[in-house]
C-alpha cells in the first residue's frame, strides 16, 4: 500500500478551487476593509508550512507538547470508539501529522481496517506529509486530500458507505470565531453519518501570560510566520510589502478570549500589489488583523456540541488541564 494524494480538481467540486484569483480577491476584500485583515488560512504555503512545524516545537508552544500527552496517554480510549468495523480515519487541517502518527502506529498495531485521509489546503505541507507516512508506515493505506476544509466536507459527504473518525487537531477550531465554529461543526455534521466520531482539539482557557507566551516566542518564529503572508503576497501577486515597515504584534481579549494577532504599519506608507491592480494605503500605527485564536472552557466544548448535533462521550485533559481532546459522536436520530 502506498500514501498518495490528489488536489481536488473544478470537477470535484461545484465551484471552490483553491486558485490564485480567489487568493487575490480575498486579499483585496480584507485590505479593503477596516480594519484591514488577512485571512489566517492563506499562512501555510511551503515557507508557511515549514514556519508553523518550527512554531509547534517550540518550548513557549505548550499546545503540541499537550495534545501529543493526551493522545499518546489515551490512544486506547480513542480506538475503543471506534475499531468495530472499518473506517476512514479523516483529518482536516494535517498539517505535519506529526501527532496523527501516534494512533496511526496504535490503531496499525491493533490491526485495525482504515484508510488515513488528511485534508489540507497547503500541497506543500500534503506532499511533505505523504512522503515521510509512506516511508515510516509502508503498510498504510493513506489517500489524501489537498482541498480547503469546506471543499473538503463536500468531499466527504459523498463517501456514505464508510464509518469516519474525523480528527481537528491543534486547535484549529480556535481559528473561527463562535459563529463560524457553529457553522463549520454543523457542515462537518451534514457530511457525516449517524454514529460517526469526531475529535476535536481545544484550546483550554488559562493564565494569561502563558497564553501570550505562545504567541510571543523569544526567537521571532511567529513574527516570521506572520510576515511570511506578506512574502507570500509579494511572490504570488506580485505585491510590495516592505517586511521592516511592520511589526508583529498579538495580545489576548479578554472579552472574547482569543489571542489576537497583527502586523501594525510603521509609518504612513502606500503598498501596490499588481495581480489586485490597486495600492494599499496604510497610516502610521495602523494593524492589519491577521489571526484570532479562540480559547474555551469546558463549558464553550459542552455548548458547542450540543447546539451543533453532537453527544459528547469523552474529554480527554492533560494533567496540567492546559488542552482538551473531545470526543463526540455524531447524532442524527
Ligand atoms: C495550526 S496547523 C495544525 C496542523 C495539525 N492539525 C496539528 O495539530 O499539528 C493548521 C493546518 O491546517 C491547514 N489549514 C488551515 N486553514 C485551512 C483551511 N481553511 N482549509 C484546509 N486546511 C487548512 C494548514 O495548511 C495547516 O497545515
Amino acid at each position: 500500500m502506498k500514501a498518495t494524494y490528489r488536489v481536488l480538481t473544478p470537477q470535484d467540486l461545484d465551484n471552490g478551487e483553491i486558485t490564485s484569483q480567489t487568493f487575490a480577491l480575498e486579499v483585496l476584500t480584507g485590505l479593503s476593509e477596516n480594519p484591514k485583515r488577512l485571512q489566517s488560512k492563506y499562512f501555510y504555503d511551503d515557507e508557511g508550512s515549514r514556519l508553523f512545524q518550527q512554531i509547534m516545537a517550540l518550548p513557549e508552544y505548550y499546545l503540541t507538547r499537550c495534545e501529543r500527552d493526551i493522545l499518546t496517554q489515551r490512544r486506547q480510549d480513542i480506538a475503543g470508539h471506534i475499531a468495530a468495523q472499518p473506517f476512514l480515519l479523516v483529518e482536516l487541517g494535517a498539517g505535519d501529522g506529526q501527532k496523527t502518527r501516534i494512533l496511526i502506529d496504535h490503531f496499525l498495531h491493533r490491526r485495525l481496517s482504515f484508510t488515513y485521509v488528511p485534508v489540507d489546503i497547503s500541497e506543500g505541507a500534503m506532499q511533505t506529509l505523504t512522503t515521510t507516512l509512506s516511508r515510516e508506515f509502508p503498510q498504510l493505506d493513506a489517500d489524501g486530500v489537498v482541498a480547503e476544509y469546506f471543499d473538503g466536507l463536500k468531499w466527504l459527504s459523498a463517501q456514505t458507505d464508510h464509518r469516519k473518525l474525523v480528527l481537528f487537531l491543534g486547535s484549529n477550531i480556535g481559528n473561527f470565531n463562535r459563529p463560524q465554529a457553529k457553522h463549520f461543526l454543523r457542515s462537518l455534521w451534514n457530511s457525516l453519518n449517524d454514529g460517526d466520531i469526531v475529535l476535536i482539539g481545544f484550546d483550554l482557557k488559562k493564565d494569561i501570560d502563558l497564553m501570550l507566551k505562545a504567541y510571543n516566542d523569544s526567537r521571532g518564529i511567529t513574527a516570521a510566520f506572520n510576515f511570511n503572508l506578506l512574502k507570500r503576497i509579494n511572490r504570488e501577486l506580485g505585491g510590495d510589502f516592505d517586511i521592516g515597515k511592520f511589526r508583529f504584534y498579538a495580545s489576548y481579549d479578554v472579552f472574547s478570549g482569543a489571542i489576537e494577532s497583527y502586523l501594525v504599519s510603521l509609518e504612513a506608507q502606500t503598498v501596490p500589489i499588481k495581480s489586485i491592480g490597486q495600492s494599499f494605503r496604510f497610516k502610521p500605527w495602523e494593524p492589519i488583523h491577521m489571526e484570532y485564536s479562540y480559547k474555551f472552557l469546558p463549558s464553550d466544548i459542552e455548548e458547542l456540541a450540543q447546539e451543533t448535533g453532537y453527544t459528547i462521550l469523552q474529554h480527554l485533559t492533560d494533567p496540567q488541564g492546559y488542552f482538551s481532546d473531545s470526543i463526540w459522536r455524531v447524532n442524527k436520530t
